[in-house]
């Protein structure tokens, strides 16, 4: 049915941007905005913004903009008709529908048809379970034999499919839904005698979207099967709505417990997800019994950068374990494993013994995902030297994916005990791998050696250890290698006029705003390996490709991985902010005004060593025509300070 233009103009007025954008993604306040991670492409510094007064969002990274209705269109994938809905659902606005047209109807998406023969199946199930003789006594009876309450079942809508072949299927014809539609989404099954139910007598799991509308359905066969003529499970297939590998079960029950406790607990089925809920632990999901995707890390990753796998202690379930960890380290994400006594799952261990004692387990068997693999596969190896070495290549080969350079280090320290192992044999080989994928993703030949662009700079001068013969900034110049190496990736907001007086906001990495305001100011580094990384930076902006922190770190050139490794291991929190009492919520202003102050003090340092000069200069000056130079020369320098200065001022003051 159609909604008339009013409603629309009262739901998009009623329909609060930050509320709707809250229900999806972590927004902190700053300012008059809220920001965020964009949901819509890949991030570490947010930069996706909400604007509550002007009732709009807006990422600056990719451009993304719009209203609530638009927000939706493009996250959940909704048609206009369906967001709007979803808004006046929200809202507690009724929409008073004319009728519709035949066209009208004709056009009414086949993803509005799919949610809406889901939720009627899902209100049969439940009330099926309820209020039938048979649900009562089958499905509610089996859910109350596993240890389960009333509060649990309604809150996941746990429903009962009856026994006959085509109860589900006949009721919902008679409802004007269509064999097609029913068979399509997968609620019925196609005979010899036509359509019948595929979840007949089994026990029903509505799977919700994160809006918490039903996208498909798990139901659970009764009895135990032992020949396995049915599987014990039988799940919806794949449909416009319905897409497995983005799904993760119970997500809509958890994100806001997950974003809160700041951890997402993994689990691998539905009743493990019941129990834990069951006991107040609700951060909890499912995979479902499938290896993890990309795609539900990357849901994960909405609203935690932590992850807890909680799986059987039996080794099928370490092994699941083992699967998919990789793809979760390359996120950035941490993972913890916690495996349960081997007769458990989280279903029977959250069963069988209090809160109390499960949240201590988690809290006290919850290993590092690194430790647990380099662990087992020592186990594993026990001796045999072949098989040590396939070990140490493997755990290396984790170590690689975590793009982090600084925790790299850390783990590599840690593997180097574990293995009884040289770090400097691990590092190496650590190297190798590092070396061998940039290499691939710049395209370049395995026999290639990667080159590093010549040094350019002047002064040849090696680091000093004696404090008063340093070169001036010396300490500020390392400062800004580090930024480079360490943020020199990340965009922050480059704030300047145009020729018409306009402020004009842009997006610019780290690296390029450094490199240019000292290349526009003519300075070059004092320490030639400092210099070298500069150049790095320089040749690779114009080629459009930033490097990580693992080029330098495995750079051939052995001056710049050492000078690398060394500024990037002591690890720089952006928290010398807190000493001036200046309390900066949002990671990119910090990082923006720790760059720009960086750059002042450098460069302030740099012109009072240079006055200075000019003053000892002054002091021999005998000609009178030098002296004026040298003065002028030393008031230019003088103006250039203050206007340094007042710039500091303003990062610090802001
Ligand atoms: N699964 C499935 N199809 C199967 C078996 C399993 O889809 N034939 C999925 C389900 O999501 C299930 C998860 O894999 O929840 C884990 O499987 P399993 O451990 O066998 O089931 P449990 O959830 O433990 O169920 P139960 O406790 O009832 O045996
Ligand atoms: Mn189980």
């Amino acid at each position: 049915m159609a909604i008339p233009r009013e409603t629309v103009e009262q739901i998009l007025q009623a329909a609060h941007i930050e509320e709707v954008v809250g229900e999806f993604v972590t927004l902190k306040k700053r300012g008059s905005n809220l920001w965020g991670n964009c949901p819509f492409h890949n991030e570490k510094t947010p930069s996706f913004s909400v604007n509550p007064a002007r009732n709009i969002f807006k990422c600056f990274g990719c451009g993304k903009a719009g209203d609530s209705a638009k927000f939706l269109m493009e996250h959940e994938h909704f048609s206009y008709p369906e967001a709007l809905r979803y808004l006046a659902k929200k809202y507690n606005i009724k929409i008073e529908e004319r009728e519709q047209t035949a066209e009208e109807i004709m056009q009414q998406s086949i993803r509005e048809k799919m949610f809406n023969i889901n939720e009627f199946a899902n209100k049969y199930f439940v009330d099926t379970l309820w209020n039938t003789d048979e649900g009562k006594t089958i499905g509610l009876q089996y859910f109350r034999e596993r240890g389960y309450l009333n509060p649990i079942i309604e809150k996941f809508q746990l429903g009962y499919s009856p026994a006959k072949w085509d109860a589900f299927t006949t009721y919902a014809k008679q409802n004007g839904y269509s064999d097609e539609l029913l068979e399509q989404i997968g609620l019925s099954l196609k005979g010899n005698k036509g359509l019948y139910d595929r979840y007949h007598g089994r026990v029903m799991f509505p799977i919700h979207n994160l809006t918490g509308r039903v996208i498909g359905f798990g139901g659970r066969i009764l009895v135990n099967d032992p020949e396995k003529k049915s599987p014990k499970y039988q799940n919806s297939p794949e449909s416009e709505i319905y897409d497995k590998k983005q799904t993760l079960y119970g997500i809509y029950f958890a994100k806001n417990a997950i974003a809160r406790q700041d951890e997402c607990i993994l689990v691998e089925g539905y009743f493990d997800v019941l129990r834990m809920h069951q006991i107040g632990i609700e951060n909890v999901v499912a995979s479902s019994g499938t290896s993890l995707t990309m795609e539900q890390i990357r849901l994960v990753k909405r609203y935690t950068k932590n992850i807890t796998m909680l799986y059987d202690g039996d080794s099928a379930g370490i092994h699941a374990a083992l699967r998919g960890t990789d793809m979760i380290l390359g996120e950035g994400m941490n993972v913890r494993i916690v495996v349960l006594p081997p007769e458990h799952d989280p279903d029977t261990f959250g069963k069988d013994f209090s809160v109390e004692y499960v949240s201590n387990y988690l809290k006290e068997n919850a290993k590092d995902f690194i430790r647990f693999k380099t662990e087992l596969l020592l186990k594993d190896a026990e001796n045999d030297p072949i098989k040590r070495g396939q070990v140490i290549r493997d755990i290396v080969e984790t170590i690689s994916v975590i793009p982090d350079s600084i925790f790299r280090i850390t783990y590599v320290k840690e593997c180097s005990r574990l293995l009884d192992m040289p770090e400097q044999t691990l590092t190496n080989e650590l190297n190798k791998i590092l070396r061998a994928k940039l290499k691939k993703t710049l395209g370049i030949e395995d026999n290639v050696v990667v080159p590093v662009p010549e040094t350019n700079a002047t002064t040849q001068n090696q680091d000093e250890t004696v404090e008063d013969q340093l070169p001036a900034g010396y300490y500020q110049e390392r400062e800004l290698v580090k930024l480079l190496l360490m943020y020199g990736k990340e965009m922050i907001v480059d704030e300047r006029i145009n020729e018409s007086g306009e402020r004009i906001l842009e997006q610019v990495s780290v690296a390029q705003f450094i490199i240019d305001d000292l290349k526009n100011d003519g300075f070059v580094f004092t320490n030639a390996v400092n210099q070298k990384i500069f150049n790095i930076f320089d040749h690779a902006i114009d080629e459009g490709i930033i490097p990580d922190d693992s080029f330098f770190v495995s750079n051939e050139d052995e001056t710049i991985a050492e000078r690398a490794a060394d500024l990037l291991s002591s690890p720089y929190k952006l928290d010398q902010w807190e000493k001036y009492g200046i309390f900066v919520k949002q990671e990119q202003d910090v990082l923006k005004a720790t760059v720009l102050s960086s750059i002042y003090r450098y460069k302030d340092l740099i012109i009072e060593a240079r006055r200075k000069a000019v003053e000892e200069e002054l002091k021999t000056a005998a000609d009178p025509d030098d002296q004026l130079i040298l003065l002028k020369r030393k008031k230019d320098l003088d103006d250039i300070r203050m206007q340094i200065n007042k710039e500091l001022g303003i990062v610090i003051a802001k």
